[in-house]
C-alpha cells in the first residue's frame, strides 16, 4: 500500500516573471494562445505539507488568502487524493510572499509544488510528463512550475513548457508590485488586439520584437537586446486597469533600468538591470513618493530550488 514514512515536507514555491508574452489568438475554448519565455525567480512561498489521517486542509499566514475550495492548492491536493486512490489527508500551509493576483504566478506556483510535494509524500511515483498533465488541468502557468527551469517557452495556453536549459545568464530586476490586485480572467477579457498591435509598434526604432530575439539575446547574455525585445500584449488592458502603472515603469525607467515590463497579467512591473550592483543602484534611485506598493524589492533569476524533507522516526 502506496503512504508516508516523512511527517513533514517544507518547499519553496517561487514567482515567475514574463520576459515576452504574445497573444497568438482567441481559441475556440475561450482561452488564448500564447507565445511567452517564463523566468523563474528568487522570490518565493513557502509551502509546509504534513500528513494527517483524512481531509485536506488549507492555511495560510495571509489572512486575505482564499484558503477553501477554490484555492489551487487545495484543487491540486485533492486532484491528486482522487485520482491516485489515496486515503490519507494532508494540512498544507502556505507561508505568502508573493503578492496575489499580481502576474508573479503565485498561486500557479503553490499548486505546481503541492503537487511535486505530495508526488513525495505519498510516495506515488509519478512521472514529470504525469504531473504535467495534472498541472495543465489546473491553470496555464502550472505547468511551468512543475519543470523546476530557469527558463522556459510556454505555447498553446501557456501550458505546452519547452525548458531552455541551462547555461543561461543570471537575469537581475528590480521588481514592484502595485497594492491593487488585478484578475487575469478579466484582463484577458479586456485584451484588445489592435491595442497591443499599436503598442508594440510605439517608439520602436529597431526591429520589433520577437521571441527569437528574445532567445538570441537571453543565449548571448546581450542584456541590451533582450530589453529592447521585452513585450506583454496584456501591458496596455493592465494598464488601463491600473493607470498607477505608468508611473511605475516611468520610475524604473527613470532609474536608470535598461527596460521594463508588466509580467502577466500584472499588475506586477519590473525594470531589467545588467547585474546585482546595478539593480541596488536603481532601488536606491527609485521614488517611492506618493506610490501605494505592496513589495519594491531585488530579484534575479532561481536556478536550483531547495526542499527540506524531515522523515519521521
Ligand atoms: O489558466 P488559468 O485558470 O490561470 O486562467 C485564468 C483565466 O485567464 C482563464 O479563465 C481565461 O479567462 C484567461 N486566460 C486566457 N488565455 C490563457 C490563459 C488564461 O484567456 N492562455
Amino acid at each position: 500500500m502506496r503512504g508516508s514514512t516523512i511527517s513533514s515536507i517544507r518547499l519553496f514555491a517561487p514567482a515567475k516573471l514574463n520576459l515576452y508574452l504574445r497573444v497568438i489568438g482567441r481559441r475556440p475554448d475561450g482561452y488564448h494562445d500564447l507565445e511567452t519565455l517564463f523566468e523563474q525567480i528568487d522570490l518565493a512561498d513557502e509551502i509546509a505539507l504534513t500528513p494527517q489521517p483524512k481531509g485536506i486542509t488549507v492555511s495560510c499566514d495571509d489572512p486575505t488568502l482564499d484558503c477553501g475550495p477554490e484555492n489551487l492548492a487545495t484543487k491540486a491536493a485533492l486532484l491528486l487524493q482522487q485520482t491516485s486512490g489515496i486515503v490519507q489527508g494532508v494540512a498544507i500551509h502556505i507561508t505568502k510572499r508573493i503578492p496575489i493576483s499580481s502576474g508573479l504566478g503565485g498561486g500557479s506556483s503553490d499548486a505546481a509544488t503541492v503537487l511535486l510535494g505530495l508526488n513525495q509524500l505519498w510516495g506515488l511515483q509519478l512521472t514529470t510528463q504525469q504531473l504535467h498533465a495534472f498541472a495543465s488541468q489546473l491553470g496555464s502557468d502550472v505547468p511551468f512550475f512543475i519543470e523546476q527551469v530557469a527558463f522556459a517557452i510556454g505555447r498553446g495556453r501557456g501550458d505546452a513548457c519547452e525548458s531552455l536549459g541551462h547555461n543561461l545568464p543570471t537575469l537581475w530586476h528590480v521588481l514592484v508590485a502595485p497594492k491593487m490586485r488585478l484578475s487575469t480572467q478579466a484582463v484577458y477579457d479586456g485584451f484588445d488586439a489592435s491595442r497591443a498591435g499599436r503598442s508594440r509598434e510605439s517608439g520602436l526604432t529597431g526591429p520589433a520584437p520577437s521571441l527569437t530575439m528574445c532567445l538570441h539575446a537571453l543565449r548571448n547574455g546581450s542584456l541590451g537586446e533582450l530589453a529592447e525585445g521585452l513585450l506583454n500584449d496584456l501591458q496596455p488592458e493592465a494598464i488601463r486597469r491600473c493607470p498607477v502603472l505608468t508611473d511605475l515603469h516611468q520610475q524604473l525607467r527613470a532609474c536608470g533600468s535598461l527596460g521594463t515590463l508588466t509580467s502577466g497579467s500584472g499588475p506586477s512591473v519590473f525594470g531589467l538591470c545588467r547585474d546585482r550592483s546595478h539593480a541596488q543602484d536603481c532601488l536606491r534611485a527609485f521614488d517611492r513618493s506618493g506610490l501605494q506598493l505592496q513589495l519594491i524589492q531585488i530579484v534575479s533569476t532561481l536556478t536550483n530550488r531547495v526542499s527540506e524533507v524531515r522523515a519521521s522516526g
